[in-house]
């Protein structure tokens, strides 16, 4: 007891400060530094590819449209590989649903975009890409609308080198998540337009 009330004097001779006003001050102090430094990110933890967990995809795992759809643990934090998916089925990561990640696909290989959402999410200056096959508008560097697509046909031998440092940095920068692949042929039915005719 008496080394506690010694103690208190001295907080009160060294600091002018009663020992419940510092002790308060001392607490507020952590407060702030434990709040100031969860402002930031660990060094090691910079450059960390994202993580998907499987809430944050939506996607009912037992039942999924992409049948490749493989999440690697149990504990929901490793990437998500989406595997095969058509270009129809990639619109749907284009950014409008926050619970999805953003993709685009660069020749035909796909990337997780989402930890530039500032680029690729709605509003963001380049939103037009996400969910889409864009090599043709990197290449060309166009944001028209009928240049978003995969089709490399006509590109001068300068354009595709531009094509090729973005997909340098994409690979560098993103985690490949899957690739495109053709939409399912249609069956004959579907085709001579009768049954199941598409609108
Ligand atoms: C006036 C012309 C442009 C300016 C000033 C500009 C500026 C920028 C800046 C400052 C960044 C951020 C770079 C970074 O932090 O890594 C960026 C990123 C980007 N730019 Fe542009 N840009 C321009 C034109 C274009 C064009 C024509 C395209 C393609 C059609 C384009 C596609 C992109 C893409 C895809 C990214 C994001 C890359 C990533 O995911 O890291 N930009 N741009």
């Amino acid at each position: 007891m008496e080394l506690y009330s010694r103690m208190m004097e001295e907080i009160t001779f060294h600091t002018g400060l009663s020992p419940t006003a510092f002790f308060t001050i001392a607490a507020l102090m952590v407060v702030v530094y434990r709040t100031v430094c969860g402002m930031f990110v660990a060094p090691e933890d910079f450059n960390k590819p994202p993580t998907i967990t499987a809430s944050a995809t939506n996607i009912n795992i037992s039942n999924n449209s992409f049948g490749n759809l493989n999440f690697n643990d149990s504990t929901n934090e490793k990437p998500v590989h989406l595997g095969d998916v058509t270009e129809q089925q990639l619109r749907a990561y284009d950014g409008s649903d926050p619970n999805k990640p953003i993709l685009m696909a660069i020749k035909g290989q796909i990337y997780d975009v989402s930890t530039s959402k500032m680029f690729y999410g709605p509003g963001g200056p380049y939103a037009m890409f996400a969910g889409r096959e864009a090599s043709r508008a990197l290449a060309l560097l166009s944001f028209k609308p009928q240049d978003i697509n995969g089709n490399l046909e006509g590109l001068d031998a300068p354009e595709l080198e531009i094509l090729q440092d973005w997909e340098d940095k994409f690979e560098e920068k993103y985690v490949k998540v899957g690739q495109l692949v053709p939409e399912p042929m249609r069956t004959e039915q579907t085709q001579s337009g009768d049954k199941f005719k598409e609108s």
